[in-house]
Order: structure tokens, then sequence, then C-alpha cells
């Protein structure tokens, strides 16, 4: 019997690579999602939204395993509560979440409420394993897109990121919820530390433009932690992926998508 696999946030950016990855190693694949959807490609859709508490339950209904990857800017925390709630009645073996890098320690309501998600998932009593990432190639492409619009961009002085690409979030995802359950496990973040100013230079020279840029200081506490560098796994604790933004760039943008 194969194992029925529950993907919250399956038609997501993450869940996009983590779907048919899961189907290779014959997994049957369940996406639960807030609109209707067709059954396409051996995938069952199940409509819900953990926001509100609705069609969790349906949706858990004779699966084994949940990969928890639905997410948005505000209220994972609420929503993974109702999901772990009905994991629980439902006898889930395996709850496997997936974080971001520092939502510990980053003052701002996202990181927080992923923090207040990781700690539903470790107190529901369910066998669990939480990977926080670093930030997708994907997320920084589309702040630098938004940002070179501007005739000058503000770059947020010493804020540095480690993009990782999103295939290889996906990749250690779908080992992780075939594995036994382990917990908090290794960060999981790219290969190079950038700038802000660097990830956009990078954008605008395969674009071919140039724009002008003004540093700006991030206020406050978050300011303070990005300035520090704490918004980074600390040196050493991560796993890092292979894909550089540059090769990022160079598929995605080069590639014709600007
Ligand atoms: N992007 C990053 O840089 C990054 C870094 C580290 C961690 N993460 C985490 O990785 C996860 C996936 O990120 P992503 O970039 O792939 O996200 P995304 O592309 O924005 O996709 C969000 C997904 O969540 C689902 N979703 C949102 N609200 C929902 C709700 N109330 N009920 C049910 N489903 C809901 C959406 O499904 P429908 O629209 O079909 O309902 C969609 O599949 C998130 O938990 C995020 O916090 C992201």
């Amino acid at each position: 019997m194969t194992t029925t696999v529950l993907v919250t946030g399956g038609t997501g950016t993450l869940g996009r690579h983590v779907v048919p990855l899961l189907q290779e190693k014959g997994c049957t694949v369940r996406v639960l999602s807030r609109h209707d959807r067709p059954s396409a490609d051996g995938v069952r859709y199940v409509t819900g939204d953990l926001l509100k508490d609705e069609g969790i339950e349906p949706a858990l209904a004779g699966a084994e395993t949940v990969l928890h990857l639905a997410g948005g800017p505000k209220g994972d925390d609420v929503a993974t509560r109702h999901l772990v709630r009905a994991a629980s009645r439902a006898g889930i073996r395996h709850l496997v979440y997936i974080s971001v890098i520092a939502a510990d320690r980053v003052p701002l309501g996202y990181f927080r409420a992923k923090l207040g998600a990781e700690r539903a998932v470790a107190e529901s009593g369910l066998p669990w394993t939480t990977l926080r990432a670093a930030q997708f190639h994907d997320l920084v492409l589309g702040v630098a897109r938004t940002m070179a619009r501007m005739p000058v961009i503000p770059v947020p002085g010493g804020v540095r990121l480690q993009p990782v690409d999103a295939s290889e979030v996906a990749a250690r995802l779908v080992d992780l919820t075939l594995d036994a359950p382990a917990g908090a496990v290794p960060d999981l973040a790219g290969p190079q530390v950038l700038g802000m100013g660097e990830l956009l230079r990078g954008y605008l020279a395969v674009r071919g433009t140039r724009r002008p840029m003004l540093p700006v200081r991030v206020p406050g506490g978050a300011g303070r932690v990005y300035r520090a560098g704490e918004n980074l796994s600390p040196d050493g604790a991560a796993t890092t992926g292979g894909r550089t933004w540059e090769s990022f760039l160079a598929e995605r943008v080069a590639g014709g998508a600007r």
C-alpha cells in the first residue's frame, strides 16, 4: 500500500516542486487548496481553508502523513493550530512543517507567526519534523522586480540574505517526509550570503539595465537584527544548497521571464 500524503500549500511556489517529487517516490498525493480544482496528474485537490478552519477534516481522512507548506504573510500560527488539532484527531503519523530561518530572532509579524506555528507543531503530541529554510530565490526575485521599477532604488543598508532554491528545499522536505520523524532538523540555506545591493545588482545586470541605488537604514529592532546578521543561520549550523543566485537568474530572467 502506498503512503497517502496531504500537502497543504501544494499549489504554491514550494508545493509545485514538492508534489511531483512525492509522486516519483510512489506516494499518493492529496493537496489542500482554498480554491476548487479538478483532480489532475494523479493529484486529488480538496477544498479547504486553514485560517478559517474549514474543510480540514475531510482533507485528512485516510492520510498518514501531512506536509504542511501552506502559508501567507499573516496568521500561519492560527492556521497551523487549526491543522494540528484536526491532525491529532485523525491520528496522523508524521507532521512535517516548513518554517523560516531565524523565526525566533526577527521581531516582525511574519517571523513571530512562523515561530507560533513551529510551537504548535512541536507541542501537538504528533510525531513531527520541522525544517527552517532561508528566503527562496523566487521571493528575492519578486522583491528585485518591484524595486527595479523605481527610478532610484532604496537599498536597506546592512541587510544580507542567504537565498536558497525552492527546488532544493522541496527535495530536502520530501526526504524528511519519507524518513522517521526527526523534530527540529538543521536549517537549509543557499550557498552565498549576499547584501541586498549585490542581489539587486545581479538582477539588473542580467536584465542589462542599471539604476542608481540609495542606502536606507532599516529602523527599530528588525534593523538591528538584520545588521547583526541574526537573520542568517549561525556559522556552520545550516546545510547549504548548491544553486547560486546567478544560476537562478540565468535561467529565470535571462531565459525570458523578466
Ligand atoms: N518564500 C520564501 O522565501 C520562504 C522561505 C522560508 C519558508 N517559507 C515558507 O514556505 C511555505 C511555502 O512558501 P511559498 O513561497 O511556496 O508560498 P506561496 O507560493 O505564497 O504559496 C502559498 C500556499 O499556501 C496556500 N495557502 C495560503 N493560505 C491558505 C489557507 N488559509 N488555507 C489553505 N491553504 C493556504 C496556498 O494555496 P491556495 O492559494 O491554493 O489556497 C498556496 O499553495 C510557507 O509556509 C512559507 O512561510 C517560505
